[in-house]
């Protein structure tokens, strides 16, 4: 009975058929639902596979020239766990603070202009009345609100500038704050990283004293799978930290990309000093008949121009305005009337003592500051050359300074000389040796 009226009749068949089929489909909607999840759970424990191979690789292959955490080390490759190379801006929320004030200004200067326009073409009283009012709120937001927003964004900028200087002294711009488009590349970068890794970078070996990074492909005759590349890839792919790179982060980071010729350092041409022995380091100046150019000094001083071993440096980030040292100003003053008279600096000249501070900031740790602030590898970054282009500036910090070439020409009364008490009793050699 129960199968008669299930299967033989016409209609139960037809309902059973949809039945079926109505289940059929519920099923196959709920494996494709599932299927994205399932696969992203493949990928990553596929992508977790290659990132644990890929540090091995790292840890056995790389380490040694890009650090064991991928910081870099200092003079011999650059970091690659580094929101450098993952393009991170820390200035993305200053630029945007200001250019939303800036786009407030233009508003509101346009709205001033026409608003003026149609008091000047004439109109009713409670139309003037209306316009002075606005015109009055918006003088006020112009010349006050948007002053003192800008002032805060700027103030915010200087503290971050603040906050970023050891990164800047060793060759970070905030300027390129992307690796990518510091490298001029285009494409990704995953893209970025292979081919680095397949090609090497053989041509930038002089940047690097000499140290090359070598092609790693077997195509490109290195030991290396393009399997184990892309694991490599992978497992350096997996520093970026997103949104979430910290000016720790970045200060943690022990040496930057090198450019030639850009901001970030410059083909040396000259070998540094590589000893943080200030009196052979004035010796050898002598000895070389380097003559200190002050106008230099002030370039590099203030990282408008490298140092010849292909160095922009950070000293006016620290030193103007004394905002982490010791004032640039006064320096030469200080170093004769305060320094000089310490005991414990007893037979220094002041040219001793200034390339000492410069060359071994550890060794007399100016009271009132700590050890450790100002970067202890300027031997490593400064030529001979560039020593004595240094202290031929800070040789003008002093007020009486009068350059070398007036004081030869005597005879110009107005230029103010330096009196005997000014610099008594040290009669100081010229700032590096005279030729
Ligand atoms: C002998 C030292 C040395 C070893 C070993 C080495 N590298 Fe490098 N690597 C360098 C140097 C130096 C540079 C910078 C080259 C340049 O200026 O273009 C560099 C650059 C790179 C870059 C490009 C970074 C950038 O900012 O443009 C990547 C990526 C890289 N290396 C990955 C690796 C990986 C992965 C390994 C291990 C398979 C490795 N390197 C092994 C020295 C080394
Ligand atoms: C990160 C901050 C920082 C940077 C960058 C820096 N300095 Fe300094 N510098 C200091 C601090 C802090 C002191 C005081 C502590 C000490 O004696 O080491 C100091 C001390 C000095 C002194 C002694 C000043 C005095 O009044 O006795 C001189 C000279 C000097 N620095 C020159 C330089 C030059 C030149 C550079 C660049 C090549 C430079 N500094 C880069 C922080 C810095």
């Amino acid at each position: 009975m129960l199968q008669r009226m299930l299967v033989e009749r016409i209609e139960s068949r037809i309902l059973v058929g949809i039945v079926m089929f109505v289940g059929i489909m519920i099923l196959i909607g709920w494996v494709a639902i599932n299927e994205n999840p399932r696969m992203a759970s493949f990928t990553l424990q596929f992508e977790a596979r290659a990132v644990e191979r890929g540090g091995g690789l790292f840890a056995a292959n790389c380490a040694t020239c890009h650090g064991t955490d991928g910081l870099g080390i200092l003079g011999r490759a650059p970091a690659l766990n580094s929101p450098h190379l993952f393009g991170y801006d820390f200035f993305a929320d200053i630029k945007n603070r200001r250019s939303v004030l800036e786009a407030e200004r233009t508003t509101l200067t346009n709205e001033r202009t026409d608003l003026a326009i149609e008091l000047a073409e004439g109109a009713s009283d409670r139309r003037r009345v209306e316009i002075e009012a606005r015109l009055a709120e918006i003088n006020d937001r112009l010349n006050v609100g948007i002053e003192a927003d800008l002032a805060l964004v700027q103030s915010d900028e200087d503290a971050l500038n603040n906050s970023i200087l050891t990164a800047v002294d060793l060759g970070y711009d905030p300027a390129t704050f992307s690796r990518l488009t510091q490298a001029n590349w285009g494409g990704t970068l995953d893209a970025y990283l292979y081919t680095t890794l397949v090609h090497g970078r053989g041509q930038n070996a002089q940047l690097w004293g000499g140290n090359v990074m070598a092609a790693w492909s077997q195509q490109a005759g290195g030991p290396l799978r393009s399997d184990q590349l892309r694991d490599l890839v992978a497992y350096i792919a997996n520093w970026d930290r997103g949104d979430g790179w910290t000016v720790e982060d970045l200060l943690s980071v022990r040496q930057f990309a090198i450019v030639p010729g850009a901001g970030g350092g410059d083909a040396p041409t000259a070998p540094p000093v590589g000893t943080d022995d200030e009196v052979a380091v004035l010796q050898q100046i002598a000895d070389a008949g380097i003559i200190g150019d002050p106008n230099r000094g002030d370039q590099l001083y203030h990282r408008r121009a490298a140092s010849q071993a292909g160095f922009r440096l950070g000293c006016a980030g620290c030193h103007e305005g004394a905002v982490q040292g010791p004032s640039t100003d006064g320096t030469w003053e200080r170093t004769i009337n305060e320094r000089l008279t310490d005991p414990l600096l007893a037979g220094y000249t002041p040219e001793q003592y200034l390339v000492e501070s410069i060359l071994a900031p550890g060794v007399y740790i100016v009271s009132g500051y700590q050890a450790g602030v100002m970067p202890g590898n300027y031997p490593e970054q400064l030529s001979l050359q560039d020593v004595a282009d240094l202290l031929a500036y800070l040789r003008t910090t002093d007020p009486n300074y009068v350059p070398p070439s007036t004081q030869d020409q005597a005879n110009d009364g107005a230029l103010e000389q330096p009196t005997q008490q000014d610099n008594a009793p040290e009669q100081e050699p010229p700032p590096a040796a005279a030729p």
